[in-house]
Order: structure tokens, then sequence, then C-alpha cells
């Protein structure tokens, strides 16, 4: 397992760019196989997911071509409706194939995605939508057999707002015959883009963005280029860099719109925005305000960011409250941060966060992904040298993060 070294105390200064978003990139590249042909998309993160989404468009007899952010999908002939069991193991989201390939074969074989370490992570509104959609689903030793004759378009309600499920349901109702509307869809802007590409490709939805989705099923789709979002949450994670440093810097190539809750935040905790066209100018004050933070689904605060701010109210001044209401064990991290000398409580759901002067560095373990992002920017601020241990989580979800740190005058190197 690899590991960041980190050398604190160094106030971020300069400018740096957002990548393409991850949980864009996801979706939309399952959905290439909903088209026999071929599928060019730019600005895709070239990250740990993006690889292994890579790696089962191969499994299922697509041909990939990749170049840095360039990817060249040849989806032409599928030969398999398997999703590989090692690969949903080793990250949950490809379920999201499950919906593509019901889409265009209506049928598909997955096993349960590996609940992952934020939380149980069940799928039971994807298989209920699919259910609704007139599919047949069978269980046996851990595998899940859908399939129909036809798609049969019909009206769902979600119990609740699952970007997954929300998705996975559009996938699938793209080629059917009628219209299927999705009710208490997610709202999440990487809905907006699989909804934005879905629809270059030919397809007939509207509503992405809102609480309903109509997908209206067409015969035919057509090759398509498409250009991937910036990732709101890398955003957020290098802001709070700066934020946490007390450093100011520049971030390019943001969508505005996508962060308004988290620039909320930082403001709140007396950080200075200037928003232009596409870049956010943020320059910290000396040392950040508590502030008390709740999540919701988007447009709410994201569960996304709850790790990385919590880290800079570690070091607020004051008292802060989090409140993590979208996934059941998403708190892990903060037991690392406690041994940096973060003063924390957890109660269920809740966690309370005395802030404190200094933190210091030591050996921590990142648990996941954003945790162990948090506990990049706690290494940042802390004195001292912190060694971030099982970045391999942080690889998955984050483009040449050390480079843009560094090139911010940060000190941290991989090993
Ligand atoms: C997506 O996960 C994101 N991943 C997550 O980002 C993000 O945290 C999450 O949405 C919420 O915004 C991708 O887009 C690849 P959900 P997803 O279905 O789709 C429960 C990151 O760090 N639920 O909206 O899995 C679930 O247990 C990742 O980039 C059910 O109960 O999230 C959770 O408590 C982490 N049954 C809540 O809903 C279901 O069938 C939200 O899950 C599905 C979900």
């Amino acid at each position: 397992m690899s590991s960041y070294i980190i050398e604190g105390g160094k106030k971020l200064q300069g400018e740096t760019y957002v990548s393409g978003s991850k949980n864009a990139s996801l979706p939309i590249m399952a959905a290439s196989v909903l088209n026999k042909g071929i599928t060019k998309l730019y600005n895709v993160p070239d990250i740990h997911d993006t690889q292994m989404m890579i790696e089962i468009l191969k499994k299922l007899g697509c041909k990939v071509k990749k170049n840095q952010n360039k990817i060249i999908i040849d989806s032409s002939i599928i030969t398999e409706f398997k999703i590989p069991e090692s690969l949903m193991r080793q990250m949950r989201s490809s379920v999201i194939f499950a919906g593509a390939i019901l889409g265009r074969y209506r049928k598909v074989t997955f096993s349960y995605p590996g609940g992952c370490d934020i939380g149980s992570r069940p799928i039971d509104l994807h298989l209920k939508g699919f259910e609704k959609l007139g599919v047949t689903i069978n269980k046996n030793f851990g595998k899940i057999i859908c399939e129909t004759e036809e798609i049969k378009p019909t009206e769902i309600n979600l119990d609740f707002p699952s970007v997954g499920a929300t998705e996975n349901i559009m996938l699938s109702s793209v080629l059917a015959k009628g219209t299927t509307t999705i009710i208490n869809a997610a709202m999440e802007p990487e809905i907006i883009d699989l909804q934005n590409f879905l629809n270059r490709m030919g397809a007939k939805i509207k509503g992405a963005g809102s609480n309903i989705i109509k997908i209206e099923g067409v015969e035919k789709l057509k090759d398509v280029s498409y250009n991937v979002m910036p990732d709101r949450i890398e955003a957020g994670t290098l802001l709070c860099a700066a934020a946490i440093t007390g450093g100011e810097i520049l971030l390019k190539k943001v969508n505005i719109n996508h962060i308004a809750p988290l620039l909320e935040k930082l403001t709140e905790s007396e950080c200075k925005i200037g928003i232009k066209e596409n870049e956010i100018h943020l320059k910290a004050p000396k040392r950040l305000k508590a502030m008390d933070i709740r999540t919701m689904p988007y447009p709410g605060f994201p569960t996304d960011m709850q790790a990385i701010i919590a880290s800079c109210l570690c070091v607020a001044s004051g008292t802060s409250v989090i409140v993590e209401n979208i996934f059941e064990n998403r708190y892990k991290y903060l037991g690392e941060l406690q041994k940096m000398g973060a003063k924390v409580n957890i109660e269920g759901k809740t966690a309370i966060i005395k802030g404190t002067k200094k933190m210091y560095g030591t050996k921590v373990n990142s648990t996941d992904l954003r945790g162990g992002a948090s506990l990049v920017l706690a290494g940042l601020a802390a004195k001292g040298t912190t060694n971030v241990n099982n970045i391999e989580y942080i690889l998955r979800g984050y483009e040449k993060l050390e480079e843009k740190l560094n090139s911010l005058g940060a000190e941290i190197y991989m090993i």
C-alpha cells in the first residue's frame, strides 16, 4: 500500500485547476453501451475508478482507447451480459452498468456490490425500479439475474432520491417503447450531465436537476462526443485545502453553480470568496470560524464534502456540529484525526468538533476516499510530518492531487 508524506504548516498560494468529475464520468461511461457505435469522451479524470470502468467495458466486449483524459469507446459489439464479480466488489458504482446493459439487451447478471467503507449501501431502490419496469429478478448465491421481454415504461416513486437508482432507471428506460417518469429523483449535477450526454446520443430525457425526470423511449441512438463536467467535490477539496492552511488560491475550470452550499459555508467561516465565470478566488482568514453542517441530498450540503470540511473545523475557533444524514457510517476518519489532536465526540449521526489551535503530524490511515482526503488536508495544516497510509482510496477519486497541492506550495510526496 502507498502512502503520502506531508510536511505541514505551509500556506497554500497560487492557482490550480479542477479535473473532470468522477461521479459524472462513471455513469456516462456505462451509458456508452446503450449505443451500438462510437462514444468519444473528453475531460474524463485519469483515476483508478475510471480505469476500472474501462476494464469492465473491455470485459463486456467493447474496444476502448484512452489517451490521458480522452476516452474512445466502441460498443458496437457486446459479448457479455455479466458484470464481473471481482470488479463489482472492488467498485460499488459498477452497478451502474446494470441499467445500461438492461436498457440495450433486457438482461443482465451482477452480484451485490461490496458494501463500502461508509455504510451498507444497499441497492434495493435500484432493484425495485427494475421490477417496476417489468424486469424479473432472480437471486441465487449472491448473483442477481435480471431479464425481461421488454422494458415496460411506467411511473416510479423513489423512497429516497438515490443518485445511483435514478441513473440506473434512466439508463434502462432510454430504449423502451413509451415514457418512464421518475418521481423524487436525485437532483445532483451529475444527473444533469448524464441527461445531457444521453440526449446528445439521441435519447429524449427532460427534468434532470429537478425531482421529476421523464424519459421518452427512442428506437435508435447515435455516435456521440461529450465533454464531462468539472468535479465539484475535487473543487471543494482544493478550496478547503487553502482554507485550512490560511492560504489564498485561484481555482480554475470550476462550475460555480455546483458548489454554492460549500461557498456559503466557507464564507460563513470568514473566507473571502470572489467568483468570475468558471474561476474562484479564495482568501482564508488567519483562523477559520466554527460552523454547523448538516448533509442533505442536492442542493443541500453534499455528504461527500462532510469529511473534508470536518478537518477544517478541527482547527477552527469554536465548537462545530456536523449531522450526517445520508450515510450511516461516514465518521470513521474522525478516529484518525483524533490521533492528530482533534477534539471530537460522535453521538450517532452527530459529530461535535471542538476546534483546537493546532493539530500534530503523525501516522494515520485512510478509511475511504473522502476520509483519506480529509487526512491529507489535516496533514497540510498540522505541525510536523504526517504519514497518510492506504492512499489507494484517495487515488480512486483524485487526479494528480499531490501535483496540484505541491504547485500551490504544499510539501507532499508519495512513497
Ligand atoms: C453517489 O453514490 C456517489 N457516487 C457518492 O459519492 C455520493 O456520496 C452519493 O451518490 C450521495 O450523493 C457516485 O456517484 C459514483 P445514493 P450512490 O444511492 O449512488 C441509500 C464519492 O465519495 N440507498 O444516493 O451510491 C444509501 O445507502 C461517493 O465520490 C438505499 O438505501 O448514493 C445511502 O444511505 C461516495 N438503497 C443513500 O441512499 C438504494 O437502493 C444515498 O445513496 C440506494 C441507496
